[in-house]
């Protein structure tokens, strides 16, 4: 079910029933000669209408209700860390080694027992493992909460040192959550969405009637378009099946003017025999900006196009190469760019017989003066040259052909990967050199070295990995947002990335070396739009509408029940999730298979809601109950706020002693706002609930 699909059912089927009221129920002959409202065709026609509004608004109230739940802004119901271990404080080192699962999943992801000596395994994970090996990675799943908030606590900016954010749910319930967040955030989009060719070998869905597959996108590219920045870019990939579709998408949600380019990228360099008309050998990589703030592309210079550059003067500027000075424009075409050049070793005085030059004559002396003129060697060269220096020049013009060499194949990227688990584990990987290659571009003659990646299709992960080699390459602060629905997430695309921390080369599914790099990682599960369904529970026989009389029944029933009666359901946020935050629960599908009760994550959740930085947390003890309280920026637009939440069951509290405790503790004086749930008399404090009611229930901004 997709936002754009929702017309107003209501609206349609009115007409309908109007359009049919005409033609099946109403003769008109008939009607003409009765002429008292007791006739029968007038009787009949009644009934019908009154039996069929009674339809209508019935259905009307499901696919409100079906609305509501698809556009409220899901919870988030697990949030967890990878951590390589350089970052993790030493004195959690004995917790960690006590820790079966976590050594189980080290075995598993690092495949130890196939190490080599210089991989320094020694038979066991031990003290002398942890300080040999800074690049492997703790994942706080497998830990309880207070090792998590001993490791978070450790930090004084958790925000500034993630370097990458997974979501693990479906993408346009993932982007509308994290909406408020990263609005404007976003530096670059890639994204390799299903081709929709209906091969059956897909693991996940590639098999949408075109417009529902365009719907899909319709619903997400809306959404995503708001996360980029002004002079950001998207770029998709997608063969001949939907191209055309999804260039006219973008057209639309991008407008046609900010089109950039359509990269054809040679994905493969051998031809398929199968094929029985053309054996395709390219993608389209089609290329959009949101605005026009973004006007200059440079791809980095490479050995080749630096080749023609040399120094056989000794210019002090460095290595030049030289351009014509002549026009191919004629004189009689261009005479205000004719004059006589003084050639400065011989002394002559130089025109061109029948063309201009290429430059004004203002142009021309400040050439003279900055000394750019290139004669010869000896001076004996009949026109000047320009001397271009490579210091000068910028990047190069990306051109719309990628080749495979320079741009990797498909083929390469699925053997990388076999490499890396030791077996093939995903379906047509893109090729990380792909990725690196968007991300080397530069804009407006900016190399992005900070700021956000997001791939809302992220499928094993290829993203996240790009993103790391190419802050590897160059020392860079990019950051990775990855969303993606499969059960890839937990078998591919998380192992893939605590891999890539750790070794940069793997072979058969066993590091190469110990070259790996600092990482943290924080990482999501979101609900879905089917678990809201499924926790759906109408509240059954409520008295007040027990007594009403049969004709508000009905209008009850047709109209308000689903919106009364569902009121106490989770996923619509009962009152009594706020007094007891650790304690609410959904059952949420786990493995596309069994619903386990899961608590949901209100903390996280509030925090995207709300669009905060998160900068701090900590856990305390205080009555006999746990606080959880939060550190964030948000950005208003009065500027950006310092906010406080905090969270406690709310049972038996004496809150004068809770306010002396906690105004000491974390200074709530000092903040802009702090948000408690329930009742408090904490310094500033303001209740959350209707915050987060307001926000969850906000429209998906899509504008
Ligand atoms: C073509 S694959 C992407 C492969 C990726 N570029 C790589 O190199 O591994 C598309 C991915 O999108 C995921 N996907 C499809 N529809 C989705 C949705 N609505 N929300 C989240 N993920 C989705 C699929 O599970 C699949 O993993």
């Amino acid at each position: 079910m997709d936002y754009f699909v929702h017309k107003n059912l209501q609206k349609f089927l009115e007409g309908e029933l109007k359009f049919f009221l005409q033609n099946e129920v109403l003769d008109v002959d008939e009607l003409i000669k009765a002429n008292d409202g007791s006739s029968p065709p007038v009787l009949r026609a009644r009934t019908v209408r009154d039996i069929a509004e009674r339809i209508i608004s019935f259905l009307a109230q499901i696919e409100d209700f079906q609305k509501r739940l698809f556009e409220k802004k899901k919870f988030v119901v697990q949030t967890d860390y990878m951590v390589t271990l350089d970052q993790v404080p030493d004195d959690l080192y004995d917790e960690i080694l006590e820790n079966d699962e976590q050594l189980e999943q080290w075995r598993d992801v690092y495949n130890t027992d196939q190490w080599d000596t210089d991989l320094k395994w020694q038979g066991e994970f031990d003290q002398t493992f942890l300080n040999n090996h800074p690049y492997v990675m703790i994942d706080t799943a497998l830990f309880d909460d207070e090792f998590k908030f001993k490791l978070l606590s450790d930090f004084d900016d958790i925000e500034e040192v993630t370097d990458g954010v997974l979501v693990n749910g479906e993408n346009f319930q993932s982007l509308n959550l994290i909406s408020e967040k990263y609005q404007n955030e976003v530096d670059c989009v890639f994204i390799d969405p299903p081709y929709n060719t209906g091969g059956r070998d897909f693991i996940y869905k590639d098999r949408y009637q075109h417009s529902s597959w365009l719907s899909m996108m319709a619903d997400r590219l809306a959404l995503a378009k708001n996360l980029i920045s002004d002079e950001g870019a998207f770029f998709a990939t997608i063969d001949d099946n939907e191209k055309t579709n999804l260039t006219q998408l973008c057209d639309l949600v991008f407008g046609s003017s900010n089109f950039v380019a359509d990269i054809a990228w040679e994905k493969r360099y051998t031809r398929s025999n199968n094929a029985k008309m053309f054996s395709s050998v390219k993608d389209g990589l089609l290329c959009y900006r949101t605005t026009d703030k973004l006007s200059l592309l440079r791809e980095p210079r490479t050995e080749d196009s630096d080749s023609i550059y040399s120094n056989p003067d000794d210019d002090p500027r460095g290595e030049w190469t030289s351009v014509s000075y002549v026009n191919p424009a004629s004189k009689e075409d261009r005479p205000n760019l004719v004059y006589s050049i003084e050639n400065p070793i011989t002394g002559k005085e130089v025109t061109h017989p029948t063309n201009a030059w290429k430059y004004s004559p203002e142009t021309h002396s400040e050439h003279v003066e900055e000394d750019r003129l290139y004669w010869g060697e000896d001076g004996d060269y009949e026109y000047p040259r320009l001397k271009r220096f490579l210091s000068e020049v910028g990047g190069l013009v990306p051109v719309d052909i990628w080749d495979y060499e320079k741009t990797g194949t498909t083929d390469e990227a699925s053997i990388a990967l076999g490499h890396m688990f030791g077996e093939k584990v995903f379906d047509n990987p893109k090729p990380t050199r792909l990725i690196e290659r968007i991300g080397r571009i530069k804009y407006n003659g900016n190399k992005l070295e900070q700021g956000y990646f997001l791939d809302f299709f992220a499928g094993s992960g290829t993203t996240g990995q790009a993103v790391m080699n190419l802050n590897r390459e160059d020392n860079g602060n990019r950051k990775y947002l990855l969303v993606e629905m499969g059960q890839y997430f937990d078998s591919v695309l998380r192992p893939r990335l605590q891999k890539t921390a750790f070794s940069n080369e793997w072979s058969e599914g066993v590091p190469e070396n110990r070259d790996g790099q600092p990482q943290f990682i924080k990482y999501h599960r979101v609900e879905s739009y089917e678990d809201s369904l499924n926790n759906i529970v109408l509240s059954k026989g409520q008295s007040r509408q027990q007594a009403l009389p049969i004709e508000e029944l009905n209008d009850y029933v047709e109209s308000y029940l689903l919106e009364f009666e569902s009121e106490e359901s989770g996923p619509l946020l009962p009152e009594s999730a706020f007094s007891d935050p650790d304690g609410f629960e959904l059952k949420i599908e786990q493995n596309g298979a069994s619903r386990e009760p899961t608590t949901v994550d209100l903390v996280e959740t509030f925090h995207y809601l709300i669009g905060a930085n998160v900068t701090q947390y900590w856990s305390a003890i205080h009555q006999d109950r746990k606080y959880v309280v939060t550190e964030c920026d948000v950005d208003t637009e009065s500027g950006v706020e310092t906010v406080l939440t905090a969270w406690r069951r709310t049972e038996d509290i004496n809150y004068e002693e809770e306010k002396t405790w906690f105004d000491d503790e974390f200074d709530s004086e000092s903040y802009d706002r702090v948000y408690v749930n329930g009742e408090s008399q904490i310094a500033q404090a303001e209740p959350l609930e209707i915050t987060f009611r307001e926000k969850m229930e906000e429209s998906p901004n899509v504008a």
